[in-house]
């Protein structure tokens, strides 16, 4: 029986567990026990997961954990983390505690633009096009308007329409790019009705207008949103900066100030660098029930946004005071979506005092923030190693079995040198062999 031959989609959940089970494992029946260890006792609540997506097998677990001690703007949050890689929580936690004792993390709104454009190719004399477009403008804001009445009701719609004429890169590419405000919400559904109204309207009075040659190629929204950004920022006097006996303040923020600086500079090194700031806006994304995919694109398009690849995050010491600051690019929502139908979203969004979308955008450019800076303490006093490995030696140990009372020894073992997956394993063997 061929994948093509039975229509998958069409079987019952349990009929694909087993079709999957049979094709493609040795033992099909440990198979199946693996797929329904994780499948949850509650039926309504696995049925809601089941029907987030398609050809739903099971769940797919990922550690929901929380970093309390949040300062930001004077206001205390414990903010939660959906993320697999260890020491994430913990890096969180100990910049949440240590700019807490140092007047806590400031943030600002620089704006919240999201933006959606109708492609389309046109073939005829450019000056008609523009009247065409000055004549429709209205039209495609009166034609929308079912769209828009309730996020117009909310503060909220469309801020702007402009034709673009990008025929230099294209031959006869043009856009209409649209601009909106989308207050609590994401905003892709509201954006994506707005973009198809906006392209039905252009193109059905186009020819009554002598314009038949208006093709259209697609109605979506950008990821790209390099006006709906919020920076986060920490500062402190330089001496107040470290806590590390081996290393003395003044040199500790120079050398962090460098690091971030080869950030800026090094594409290799800003990759890495973002890469680490991403470990919490990511966990903080999903765990609030937002589109990471989506953040992730707007994220690194905005950090090569002058053409090459930099730092999201700056330093300086300026008249003894360090400060260290992240701008990052995060259409996020607390409406819609995931929001009001995950339970675990519901959740972590309860406990950050159910926020706006600013206020979210707020919170996880901090969670970044943190991130940053305790990458880049470890990075430029201890490296990286033994903080990491210390979270990890738990899931080594796991790997191998470890008793209770092996794990206990590992830890103590492992306390003040740095472990390695080999260390870890000869550490076990010898006891084992004891
Ligand atoms: C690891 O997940 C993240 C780091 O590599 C980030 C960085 O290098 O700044 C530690």
């Amino acid at each position: 029986m061929t994948e093509n031959k039975i229509g998958f989609s069409k079987l019952t959940k349990e009929e694909k567990i087993n079709w999957i089970a049979n094709q493609y494992f040795a033992n099909p029946k440990e198979a199946i026990s693996v797929l329904n260890q994780y499948q949850n006792s509650n039926e309504a609540l696995q049925k809601l997961h089941d029907e987030f997506i398609e050809n739903t097998l099971t769940n797919f677990y990922l550690p929901l954990g929380v970093a309390p001690n949040f300062n930001i703007n004077g206001k205390n949050f414990t903010i939660p983390f959906a993320v697999e890689e260890s020491s994430v929580v913990a890096a969180a936690s100990k910049a949440a505690k240590f700019w807490g004792a140092r007047g806590g993390f400031k943030t600002t709104i620089l704006g919240t633009e999201k933006i959606g454009q109708v492609h389309f190719l046109y073939e005829g004399d450019k000056q008609k096009l523009k009247e065409y477009f000055n004549f429709i403008q209205p039209v495609l804001l009166t034609e929308t308007e079912e769209i828009t009445k309730n996020m117009q009701k909310r503060g909220g719609g469309i801020s702007k329409i402009e034709l673009i004429d990008k025929t230099e890169i294209l031959e006869n590419y043009y856009q209409l790019h649209a601009t909106f405000e989308t207050k609590d919400s994401m905003g892709a559904n509201f954006i994506n009705s707005c973009l198809e109204q906006f392209a039905k309207t252009f193109k059905n009075n186009s020819e009554n207008f002598g314009l038949p040659s208006i093709q259209i190629i697609m109605s979506i929204l950008s990821n790209f949103v390099p006006n709906c950004v919020v920076r986060a920022e920490v500062s402190c006097p330089v001496s107040e900066l470290n806590e590390d006996a081996n290393i003395t303040s003044s040199e500790f923020a120079e050398k962090f100030v460098t690091a971030v600086k080869i950030a800026e500079v090094e594409p290799f090194r800003a990759v890495t660098h973002n890469k680490g700031i991403m470990n919490g806006i990511d966990a903080v994304v999903l765990a609030t029930g937002n589109d990471f995919r989506a953040i992730e694109a707007g994220v690194h398009a905005f950090a090569s946004k002058d053409g090459k690849y930099t730092s999201l995050s700056h330093a300086k010491i300026e008249n003894g005071i360090f400060t260290f600051w992240l701008d990052v690019p995060l259409a996020l929502g607390t409406v819609g979506g995931l929001t009001n139908l995950h339970p675990l979203v519901k959740f972590s969004l309860e406990m950050l005092g159910n926020p706006s979308a600013t206020e979210l955008m707020e919170i996880v450019a901090v969670a970044g923030l943190a991130q940053n800076f305790a990458a880049l303490r470890s990075l430029t006093t201890s490296g990286i190693q033994q903080g990491h490995m210390k979270m990890h030696l738990n899931n080594i140990l796991n790997q191998h079995q470890a008793t209770k009372e092996e794990k206990r020894l590992a830890i103590a073992h492992f306390e003040n040198q740095t472990a390695s997956h080999n260390l870890v394993v000869d550490f076990l063997e010898n006891l084992r062999a004891k």
